[in-house]
């Protein structure tokens, strides 16, 4: 009898070892992204690189500076949130598509691959007023970054049919995008009232490029809304004073803040709808404003000091360490903090790497996600906790 229940608890213990080594590959066997800065892990970078149109890349060291590699194209100090995404899947940190190009490919491509890139807008250039005269418009908005991905699917999952199994098994991160649509415009001299009618352009773009992921066989989507952009130092030290109205606990701008959450809510609405017409797939409303809102309204008890919470770390002066006239972060006018991990943000638009993490834990291991991450990869966050540095 003895011997019986103790093989029982044997069998039972080989289970367990079992279902520990099929959680330790992961939920998620592959991520792929789209978007703008926020996920660009170094296309925009090498775009910059091999065209002669023009094309400029701004995160030039002291970007990077306190990631291993230093300047890997990416608009921080450090890792994105779709970094510590990746190490949270047990997944390598996710290869930007146009590393690959010209070199033989992307050396792991079944296990992700990223196609945003810094500065891009979910309006095709056509229909954006994105070209400030002075550079050329990007010719990578997220219908252009999906057909990459239709480019280079076959490469990287065989044929048709495989292909519609893999992309089904793959965690498909759309967004964050169409915050560089709305800053080019107002960059363009419209101002934050003047918005309101391009959001449902940019939610269109957005939903239009989620249902041809599913067409495609996608059935796990994560896609982010916008920031608080309202507490950005390059907004806060801009605006005109037409726009000087600032929330009384977080010192951040209240129209730049209504008009994220009135996209946020219309992205919203349209997920719902997607979501009634597709109940077999899992589409999540990544909360990116209230998950870096929460530290904005109590930032002490996050390790944000006074001078962190509204100032850039890097950046060429000023009130909020952001003055464009002058110059930006990288250029020889740079004035960086002694302590990024003190500072929200990195260069008044860009979180710094600590930042990112700590909205990436509230994002896929807390509750700022629409169904909630975790419930449904519960992996993740054992593994990032083990991988947790900061
Ligand atoms: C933009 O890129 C897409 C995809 O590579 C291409 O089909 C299109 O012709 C390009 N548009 C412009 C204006 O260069
Ligand atoms: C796709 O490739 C797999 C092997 O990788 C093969 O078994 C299958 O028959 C192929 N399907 C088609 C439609 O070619
Ligand atoms: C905060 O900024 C002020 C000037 O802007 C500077 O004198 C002070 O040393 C800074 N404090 C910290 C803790 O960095
Ligand atoms: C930026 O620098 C210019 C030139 O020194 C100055 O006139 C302007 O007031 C500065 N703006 C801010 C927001 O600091």
């Amino acid at each position: 009898m003895a011997s019986y229940s103790s093989s029982r608890l044997f069998a039972a213990f080989l289970v367990l070892l079992w279902s520990c080594r099929l959680y330790a590959n992961g939920c998620y066997p592959s991520l792929f992204s789209f978007g703008d800065s926020i996920a660009d892990t170094g296309n925009l970078k090498q775009l910059a690189a091999t065209s002669n149109d023009g094309t400029f890349f701004p995160c030039v060291p002291p970007y990077g500076k306190d990631f291993i590699g230093h300047s890997t194209g990416r608009c921080s100090n450090g890792r994105l949130i779709v970094d510590f995404l990746a190490e949270s899947l047990g997944l390598p940190l996710l290869p930007p598509y146009f590393h690959g190009q010209g070199t033989g490919g992307v050396v792991e491509p079944r296990k992700g691959v990223n196609y945003a890139v810094c500065s891009a807008t979910a309006l095709d250039a056509s229909i954006s007023e994105a070209g400030s005269s002075d550079r050329p418009v990007l010719n990578a908005s997220l219908g252009v970054q999906l057909s990459w991905f239709k480019e280079s699917l076959l490469s990287i999952c065989g044929n048709t049919s495989d292909c519609r199994n893999f992309i089904g098994r793959s965690l498909i991160l759309v967004g964050e995008i169409g915050g560089a649509d709305y800053s080019h415009i107002l960059q363009a001299g419209k101002l934050i009232d003047d918005l309101e009618p391009y959001v449902t352009l940019v939610i269109d773009v957005i939903a239009s490029t989620i249902n041809e992921l599913i067409e495609m066989g996608a059935r796990t989507l994560v896609v982010p809304g916008n920031f608080p952009i309202g507490c950005f130092p390059s907004y806060l030290a801009t605006t005109g004073p037409d726009n000087q109205e600032y929330d009384p606990i977080t010192g951040c701008l209240t129209k730049f803040n209504e008009f994220a959450e009135y996209h946020n809510k219309m992205l919203q609405t349209k997920l719902i709808q997607i979501r009634e017409l597709n109940p077999d797939v899992v589409i999540m409303y990544a909360d990116y404003y209230n998950s870096l809102m929460q530290i904005y309204r109590s930032p002490h008890e996050y390790g944000f000091t006074n001078n962190g919470t509204l100032k850039a770390c890097c950046g060429c002066g000023g009130p909020f360490n952001y003055n464009m006239t002058i110059g930006r972060c990288g250029d020889a006018c740079t004035i960086l903090c002694d302590e990024p991990d003190t500072y929200i943000s990195w260069d008044g638009m860009h979180l710094t790497e600590r930042a990112y993490k700590l909205v990436f834990k509230s994002l896929f291991q807390g509750p700022y996600t629409t169904p909630e991450f975790y419930s449904m990869c519960p992996t993740s966050t054992s593994q990032a906790k083990l991988s947790s540095s900061l």
